[in-house]
Formats: structure tokens, sequence, C-alpha cells
């Protein structure tokens, strides 16, 4: 079986945010005081996993666990086993999560050893003050003690650097050697109006397609096949050892290549990162309802998918998405 949208998309990738909390509080992603949900509306583990068996029939290969922060959420091991069983007793092909690093000291070595091969990591600057600025009250010297201990573990290693005006601008050359140095591979991603910020996108927006020329200008990219199922567009250089990566959903919209939905902490089933179609499944998933009814549920909502998002970020415009990226988890 497979899941095909109203614009001829096959989905394949399901994307879990298992909570909406983090011990952080980064600048662009949240306000300065949240609201986050009550415990007891997220969805248990045996719920997750019964509506993840249900996506993996229907033709998800790849689930990422996301946030807030996956790794704050109580008992995340106990999850990432169950989800990783699936890797050898289903269609499932790969299991992976995207992490502000906090907590890797602690856990990577369970992660790698629950089926997780290839984590991504959010890492916005090499600077201590700046890290703790740009974080609210982070540590940047607990991130690159976990980025050493994930290696250790042999975890494959993706970056992510959000770009952002006036703050990480005169650091994209370190941080790419810096990279480079320790062989992990970067993704720059043009930060995305999700709902508003402390301070106007605005004020934090800057196009890719600057980066990209100002570092081309050196390394001379080329671009290469390599596709995660992401929507990173990555490059090599003679002069580099990993491979560059642009997320670049302002200045060049991915979403014709979609193949992603979304699930959050509560059971929600967003369609698209960028509008507000969801179809909720906690009251299915609490109410006895068959798999086959859940699997119907699941095509019914690839027919509501949005084409696009309609991302503007311009100075007197404000975001029309009203949801945090924690909701959704990117
Ligand atoms: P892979 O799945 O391994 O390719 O990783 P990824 O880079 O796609 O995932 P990650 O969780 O690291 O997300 C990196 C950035 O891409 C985040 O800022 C996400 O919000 C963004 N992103 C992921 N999927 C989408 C999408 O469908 N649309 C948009 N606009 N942004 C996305
Ligand atoms: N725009 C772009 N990226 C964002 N992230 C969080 N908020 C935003 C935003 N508004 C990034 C994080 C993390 C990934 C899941 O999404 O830095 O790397
Ligand atoms: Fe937490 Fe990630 Fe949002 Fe930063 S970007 S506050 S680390 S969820």
């Amino acid at each position: 079986m497979s899941l095909i949208d109203s614009y001829n998309r096959k989905i394949s990738y399901l994307r879990l945010s298992v909570t909406d909390r983090c011990d952080l509080r980064c600048l662009y992603c949240m306000k300065e005081k949240m609201n986050f949900l009550p415990k007891k509306d997220l969805l248990s583990f045996e719920e997750i996993s019964r509506l993840c068996d249900n996506f993996i029939d229907l033709g998800v290969n790849k689930i990422r666990l996301t946030g807030g922060e996956p790794l704050v959420r109580k008992n995340i091991i106990d999850l990432i086993q169950l989800l990783g069983s699936k890797i050898d007793n289903s269609s499932l092909k790969e299991l992976t999560i995207t992490t502000n690093g906090t907590l890797l000291s602690k856990y990577a070595e369970k992660i790698k050893k629950s089926g997780i091969n290839r984590i991504n990591i959010s890492l916005d600057t090499l600077n201590k003050k700046k890290y703790k600025e740009i974080t609210r009250f982070g540590l940047l010297d607990k991130v690159l003690e976990g980025i050493k201990i994930a290696k250790k573990n042999d975890l494959e290693i993706k970056i992510n650097t959000v770009a952002l005006k006036n703050f990480n601008d005169d650091e994209f050359e370190k941080i790419l050697l810096w990279c480079n140095k320790n062989k992990l591979d970067l993704t720059f991603i043009e930060v995305m109006p999700m709902n508003e910020t402390d301070s106007h996108r605005y004020l934090q927006f800057i196009p890719l397609d600057n980066l990209y020329e100002n570092l081309n200008k050196k390394f001379n990219f080329f671009k290469i096949d390599k596709n995660t199922g992401g929507p990173s567009k990555y490059y090599k250089s003679e002069k580099l050892d990993i491979n560059i990566g642009f997320i670049t959903p302002l200045t060049n919209n991915f979403c014709a290549n979609c193949n992603r939905v979304r699930i959050t902490s509560t059971g929600r089933l967003y369609l698209c990162l960028g509008q507000n179609e969801y179809v909720d499944f906690r009251d299915i998933l609490r109410n006895d309802f068959t798999d086959s009814y859940i699997k119907e549920k699941i095509l019914f909502a690839l027919n509501i998918k949005p084409k696009e998002h309609n991302f503007i970020i311009e100075k007197n415009v404000k975001p029309y998405m009203q949801r945090f990226m924690n909701v959704t988890g990117g």
C-alpha cells in the first residue's frame, strides 16, 4: 500500500513530535514565556507505537523523532527501543532523531543500541556567550561534549544551523570549517515564520542564496545526489570532507517534492509544516477504533494535504502561522 496525496506526492516519512517541551528556549523558536501542553494530553508510547504501525503498513519507511526536545520526554529510551525494534520486524527502514544535543552525553550510547544510526543536532554558534544568548540559558560545552560522545558511539551526525541576521552571519565559515574538522555534515536553514517570537521575523531572516554564494567563492561547491528524504539540497567541495546542505523554504520552496507528514505529541496529524490542516488521532486511539478505521482516517487526511506553505517574511507582515516550531518539531 502507499500513501499518495492529491498532488501525486508519495508520503513515506513521518516526523513524530514526542513532546512540545524543551530544556532550551531558542529566540527564533519560542517566546520567553510559553504555555506547554499538560502531560496527560500526550499520547502514550503504546498509542504512538500503534499509530506508527498503521503508518508503516501504509508505506511510511522513515520515522524521525522530534520535539520540542525529544530527549526530555520521560523514559524516551523505552519509546526509541519500541520503535527501533520495528526496523527488523516491519518495512520501517530508518528511525532518526533531531535533538538540541544537551542530553546526548547521557543518552547517545542507548540511542545507538536502540537502532538509531543517524542524528541531527541543532547548533547555531560556536561561541559560548552567544550560545547562551540564542538559547536563553544553554551551555555550549554540554552540547559539544554530547557531540563527542555521540561520535564515540558511531552515530552519524548532521549539524543544523539556522542562519540568523546579526547573530551568526559572521560565523558561517567558522562553523563549516569546525564541522569539517570534526567530520560532521552541516545544513544551513532559513528561519521560518512559525508564529511570532519576541523579535520580528524580518530582523532574524537571512536568505541562504547570499550565504551560498559567499561560501561558494571559497569552496567551489558541486551538487551531489545525496537525498536523506528531507528538504536539504547537498553539496560537496574538493576542499572539504563533509556534505553541506541548504534548506531554503523561503527562497527556494521545495514543497513539490514533499514526502512527509507530522504527528504532534497529542496525536494531531499535521499535513504541512506551514499550514493549519490537521486530523486529530488521540480520541480515535483512545476510543477503541479498529486499525482499519485508523488507516481510513490517514488516507482521508492525505486528501487534504495542502499544496505548499505560503511563508513570507517582510517588514510589515506578521506570520500567518499561529503555531511555534516546537509543536510539530520542524
Ligand atoms: P533528514 O530527514 O535527515 O533529511 O533531515 P532534515 O534536515 O530534513 O530534518 P531536521 O529535523 O534536521 O530539520 C531541519 C530543518 O528542516 C528544520 O528547520 C525543519 O523545520 C526543516 N524542515 C524539515 N521538513 C520540512 C518541511 O517539510 N518543510 C519545511 N518548510 N521545512 C522542513
Ligand atoms: N525556523 C527554522 N528553523 C527552526 N528551528 C526551530 N525553529 C525554527 C524556525 N522558526 C530548527 C531548530 C532545529 C530544527 C528542528 O528546527 O534549530 O534544528
Ligand atoms: Fe528547543 Fe529546538 Fe526550539 Fe531550541 S529550536 S527551543 S532547542 S525545540
